[in-house]
């Protein structure tokens, strides 16, 4: 009911306020003798984290991962696995002002709307603070799939603003602040961010995510469908306005001998469809495109309303992000990942037993 939880088989339940104690998630379903521990959650939440660049918000969380519960001996025990992470960098008093104004474009306004109560600190629950623990997650979904499967979920910055790569090397993604596929477009992108920066507004930008290695056959047809559950996951992060499986919008103006992934005994011919026929996977590899609005939390005033319904001005402080899309990727790769490890082991429990099928294209 209150939709704080997702997945089937790995469940997870997160729970927390960017500005209260503690974050954190419950997974339940985690498959047994997985060995984890807490040091390996470090490089993913360090690659969400903010203040690791000027061109992401400063608020500094050291993100120490506690691991209370599901683990024994540094193996996953099938039992529900407990992370925590303690809030270490809240400042409150920067959201003084919005306890009583409701920021246009922010969630504070629908929030109040609904529960007639709010937690205006650092945006309480709305904040993207909650996908720490989504991060969190999905390394031991990552580590799981690449282990059993061989998959591997990768994302990148696929647009900033009006601003699209002109080249693409995954090797140049990991090597700069923004996950651009392009190094010799770095400069550009930081002179953009120091300008937007100092005018006090912010951008949009769009993120893509590849999951490679997948096998055929995950997901299910009509309700459950994986690219269905994709954009559903991909939707719930904060500030996402578009998803796209595959091709996408770009569906539209395509003619169908254009679209189909002709196929041969080599293999497919293309991969228009995103890796996924049906709702089920193709072999192919998986990908999703999603649309990040631009962040509402700005230093130009914009007119809004106070409790009492009258007019204000809102003019928002604090530590913000001026591109909410330079820190969505490795949330993205976590929401693909969190997926495709529920819809793994629903395959393999409806469908284990069906083995592999001939022919399979490579
Ligand atoms: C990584 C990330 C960081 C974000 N940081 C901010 C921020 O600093 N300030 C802000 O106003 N919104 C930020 N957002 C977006 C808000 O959380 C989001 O716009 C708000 O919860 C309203 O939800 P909606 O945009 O999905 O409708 C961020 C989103 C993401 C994915």
């Amino acid at each position: 009911m209150s939709s704080n939880s997702f997945g089937k088989i790995f469940t997870v339940t997160t729970f927390g306020e960017s500005h209260g104690p503690a974050i954190g998630c419950v997974i339940d379903g985690c498959p047994p003798g997985l060995p984890i521990e807490e040091s390996e959650f470090r490089a993913d939440l360090d690659r969400r984290a903010t203040g690791k660049s000027r061109h992401t918000s400063q608020r500094r969380e050291a993100d120490e991962v506690e691991i209370l519960s599901g683990v024994y001996e540094g193996r996953t025990t099938g039992t529900p696995i407990a992370l925590l992470i303690r809030n270490t960098d809240q400042r409150s008093k920067d959201y003084g002002d919005i306890v009583s104004t409701f920021r246009p474009g922010h969630a504070d306004y629908s929030y109040w709307q609904k529960y007639g109560i709010r937690d205006p600190r650092g945006g309480g629950r709305s904040s993207a603070r909650e996908t720490t623990m989504r991060v969190a997650a999905a390394v031991i979904a990552k580590k799981w799939l690449a282990e059993r499967y061989g998959v591997r979920v990768r994302g990148y910055l696929a647009q900033l603003g009006g601003i699209a790569p002109q080249g693409f090397d995954w090797d140049a993604v990991e090597q700069n602040p923004f996950f651009w596929p392009h190094a010799a477009q770095v400069p550009e992108l930081e002179k953009t961010m120091d300008a937007l920066r100092k005018s006090g507004d912010s951008v949009g930008a769009r993120v893509n995510v590849v999951a490679e290695g997948v096998p055929p056959g995950w997901g299910e047809p009509i309700y459950g469908k994986l690219d269905g559950d994709l954009a559903a996951a991909m939707m719930s992060i904060n500030a996402v306005k578009g998803v796209e499986i595959g091709d996408g919008f770009a569906a539209v103006a395509q003619r169908g001998s254009e679209h189909r992934d002709e196929m041969s005994p080599a293999g497919f011919a293309s991969n228009h469809a995103g890796g996924i026929l049906g709702g089920i996977s193709t072999g192919q590899a998986v990908t999703a495109s999603i649309a990040l609005k631009p962040t509402s939390s700005i230093l130009i005033p914009g007119h809004s309303v106070n409790l009492a319904g009258e007019p204000v001005e809102v003019v928002t402080k604090g530590r913000h992000d001026p591109c909410v899309g330079i820190r969505a990727t490795p949330i993205a790769e976590a929401m693909m990942a969190l997926v495709l490890m529920d819809h793994a082991l629903r395959h393999r429990a409806q469908c284990g037993d069906v083995g592999e099928v001939s022919p399979r294209l490579a």
